[in-house]
């Protein structure tokens, strides 16, 4: 499985940029081998092991894994306790990778939230890891998008009120700038595993033209195979951006340029 790699028909451009992960059904994983839910956990961090070394292999951009929901806080403290400590013990294994492998270590949500020992590991693996640019590996912790959203509107109107910004001028630029992804490149493709067909507040904002690709596989049992998979049925979709069938198809590039200048922009970026 570990020597998957694209085949060769696979162009380039029509690799995702920018892979978004619902991981879902560790619970559920572990139920079934009447394991208590914290070892599904336990079981999935590899599965996030694998999957961050494929994209890296396959010269993804960014990949942005959603392990913590602003509704996650509601489960039961145990399993939340767990959570944490797994995530302290993953990036104090792997930062050493990550520096080797060029990878950047990157987080969104609310990281003043988790407990102090996460947040220092989290700063510590940020800091050894700033100066790469291969792979952006983002962890999306205490995450939510209705209060990213929320959030950015409230620092727009703060800086309107102190006169720092005309608000009839606020457009979209303004608005993605102050996104926990202003500097990651559009999201291309999002993938949520066990067979859940919701969003689950992740990317609200961001998910606009992203394609979206359903698997029933949990997320301990998902392979580099079962990425292969999205990432080759995300070549064969034919992203439109609101144009025609014909307009996008013949210079996808010249026409998202013209007409939709704001992905082309952030396409651009990453
Ligand atoms: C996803 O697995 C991981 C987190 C949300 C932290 P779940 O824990 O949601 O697994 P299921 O949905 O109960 O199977
Ligand atoms: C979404 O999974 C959150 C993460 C993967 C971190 P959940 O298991 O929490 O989502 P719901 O409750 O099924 O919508
Ligand atoms: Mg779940």
């Amino acid at each position: 499985m570990d020597e998957l790699s694209l085949p060769s028909e696979i162009e380039e451009s029509k690799l995702p940029k920018h892979i978004g992960i619902i991981m879902d059904g560790n619970g559920r994983w572990a139920r079934k081998r009447h394991l208590p839910r914290i070892a599904g956990h336990r079981a999935g961090v590899k599965t996030v092991d694998r999957v961050v070394a494929f994209c890296r292999k396959v010269g993804i951009q960014a990949l942005t894994l959603y392990a913590f929901s602003d509704e996650n806080w509601g489960r039961p403290s145990m399993e939340i306790n767990g959570l944490m400590k797994l995530l302290k013990e993953y990036l104090l294994k792997e930062t050493p990778r990550m520096i080797r492998e060029n990878i950047r270590f990157h987080t969104i949500g609310r990281i003043q939230d988790l407990p102090d020992f996460a947040q220092e590991v989290i700063a510590e693996t940020k800091r050894k890891t700033e100066n790469n640019d291969g792979l952006i590996f983002t962890l999306a912790l205490s995450y939510g998008a209705r209060r990213e959203i929320t959030d950015a509107a409230r620092r727009l109107a703060e800086k309107a009120v102190k006169g720092e910004l005309d608000v009839g001028e606020i457009n979209q630029q303004h608005f993605e700038a102050e996104l926990s992804t202003a500097l990651l490149p559009e999201l291309d493709l999002l993938v949520r595993t066990s067979g859940e067909y919701r969003i689950s507040n992740f990317l609200l904002y961001q998910l606009a033209y992203a394609e979206l690709y359903f698997t029933d596989t949990l997320w301990p049992e998902y392979q580099d195979k079962d990425l292969l998979e999205a990432i080759l049925e995300f070549g064969k979709r034919e992203r439109r951006f609101g144009l025609t069938g014909e307009q996008a198809k013949p210079n996808e590039k010249k026409s998202r340029k013209t007409l939709n200048p704001l992905s082309w922009k952030l396409g651009k970026k990453g």
